[in-house]
């Protein structure tokens, strides 16, 4: 084989892998992109955090304090795909539930109903001013006057170490 030969050989060959290497990156970030997109961002997410919030409210009063602190638990989880989909906008959730929301957390593991009941609804303001600062304003949470969701037992009696780690 000529020289010339070889190099034009080697050439095309590394020709040939470096762009079978671009078309599967370009496949792999489109892959990235589909699955990012199919990920909820904040409203599909938002309705879980409502409902959980409600929730908890009635599982202090009747004092299954792991419910409680169970429903406080996935509400901050259940804005997890936003980590993905809304990073900038997860960073406020995260400061919200990390320092605002605390004193309601704090009073569930004190299982101190009156704490509990004096936070929970205080931070109700705090919820709408993030909706109203994101251009939500006319997403009001209110309070319910029964649990998101009927088919729990509330009065079941737990401690709020209760919930698995
Ligand atoms: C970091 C800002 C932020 C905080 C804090 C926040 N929210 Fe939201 N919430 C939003 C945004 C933004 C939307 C609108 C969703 C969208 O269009 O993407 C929303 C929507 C909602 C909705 C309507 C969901 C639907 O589509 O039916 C409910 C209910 C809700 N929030 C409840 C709450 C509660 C309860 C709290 C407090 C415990 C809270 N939110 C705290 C940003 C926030």
């Amino acid at each position: 084989m000529g020289k010339i030969r070889l190099v034009t050989t080697i050439t095309c060959a590394a020709l040939l892998l470096l762009s079978t290497a671009i078309y599967a990156a370009d496949d792999i970030q489109k892959q990235v992109d589909d699955i990012r997109g199919a990920l909820p961002k904040f409203a599909v997410p938002m309705r879980e955090v409502g409902d959980r919030f409600q929730n908890m409210y009635f599982a202090a009063k009747e004092g299954n304090w792991a419910l409680a602190a169970y429903m406080s638990k996935y509400m901050d989880k259940a804005m997890n795909p936003a980590k993905v989909t809304k990073p900038t906008e997860y960073e406020a959730w995260k400061t919200f539930y990390a320092e605002t929301f605390a004193p309601v957390n704090k009073a569930i593991q004190a299982q101190d109903m009156k704490a509990f009941e004096k936070e929970h609804n205080a931070v109700i303001q705090h919820c709408n001013n993030c909706h109203a600062g994101m251009g939500y304003g006319f997403i009001k949470v209110i309070k319910m006057q029964t649990p998101a969701d009927a088919g729990i037992d509330y009065k079941v009696t737990s401690k709020a170490t209760d919930v698995p780690k």
